[in-house]
């Protein structure tokens, strides 16, 4: 029997387009189980300054397509001292918060295992658009941010096969390859250079220049953020060597594009399934979990197994995208 009244929901760290889904869900399972329930202001930092506010049906009408979080975000790396998060514990306790869900990705769910170990019940939910959570095959916000990276990409290779040639887009994903191998293997690129693997400048004008000797109009490298040679520094090496490399070269970052606008079907619904797990869990009596998916199921897995734990890349897509882009 479940002896929880009032339920708190933060969204907390990078947005993602579907964690509107995910308060959405949050808010009408925990009314629906007779819970009062809680909106956090700016994730932990609102937390810490008790900006919280009643969330209802209606509150969270008509937000499911709306990229960002209706609730605000925020980095709060102050919630990695004991002290914050005393006063944090202090805000919950304050406001007869019996549970509290963190909607967000690695940095987010530290500091929900950390109230977790402080005595908090606390359901953390995968969201963030990197995709390296540990504890869920697929968190809130790649798809869409997947799919912005690739029309992007569709987009600069009508551009750069009318002029032969070739780009570097750097994608997104902090330390994890995950937005940039698979924006690379939808979208059909010549290369992609991830964290995961080293790539030094001398392969990626060769890879560049192998397919234009295969017959490419175009030669598109796809390059994530946190590879050892980011797009500005790879565009700062070819400028320097642009007399022996033979072919023109042009540079787009997408940043936060990749964050921003309509989640897709698959992240509303995404949210919606996992918003829903964040209630069911601690309905159940669990605590200091992540709701996640595997293999299309909803899951919990305990935080302290996966907070900060960095998603591994299957390198089977790596090696497929190796072929593939020949
Ligand atoms: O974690 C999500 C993410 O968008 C990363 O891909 C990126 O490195 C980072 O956040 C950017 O952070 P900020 O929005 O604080 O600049």
């Amino acid at each position: 029997m479940s002896v929880i009244k009032r339920i708190a929901v933060l969204t907390s760290g990078g947005d993602a387009p579907g964690m509107n889904a995910a308060i959405r869900a949050v808010t009408r399972c925990a009314l629906a189980q007779d819970w009062d329930v809680l909106g956090v202001r700016r994730g932990y930092a609102g937390l810490v300054e008790g900006e919280v506010e009643p969330l209802s049906g209606r509150t969270v009408s008509n937000i499911m397509q709306r990229g960002g979080t209706m609730l605000g975000s925020a980095r709060c790396p102050e919630f990695e001292t004991e002290g914050t998060r005393r006063e944090a514990l202090h805000r919950l306790k304050e406001n007869r918060v019996d549970a509290l869900v963190v909607i967000g990705g690695n940095g987010s769910q530290a500091g929900a295992l950390a109230l977790a170990e402080m005595g908090v019940p606390v359901a953390g939910v995968a969201s963030t658009i990197d995709n390296d959570l540990a504890g869920s095959e697929i968190t809130i916000g790649v798809d869409t941010a997947l799919n912005i990276a690739l029309e992007a990409i569709d987009r600069l290779k009508t551009t750069a096969s009318s002029h032969q040639r070739a780009f570097l887009i750097e994608v997104m994903g902090r330390k994890c390859g995950y937005l940039a191998l698979m924006a690379g293997l939808a979208g059909g690129a010549e290369l992609v250079v991830i964290p995961e693997r080293a790539t030094s400048p001398e392969e990626v004008a060769r890879q560049l220049r192998a397919a234009y000797e295969r017959g490419k109009k175009h030669a598109v490298a796809v390059i994530a953020e946190g590879a050892l040679h980011n797009a500005a520094k790879l565009d700062i090496w070819f400028r320097e060597h642009s007399a022996q490399i033979g072919f023109d070269l042009r540079t787009t970052t997408l940043g936060h594009v990749q964050r921003g606008g309509t989640p897709t079907a698959f992240d509303r619904l995404l949210g919606a399934r996992l918003g829903a797990g964040a209630v069911a869990a601690p309905a159940r009596g669990e605590k200091g979990i992540l709701v996640g998916l595997n293999v299309g199921h909803v899951i919990t897995t305990p935080l302290a197994e996966v907070a900060g734990v960095r998603k591994v890349i299957d390198p089977e897509l790596f090696q497929l995208a190796s072929v593939l882009e020949q």
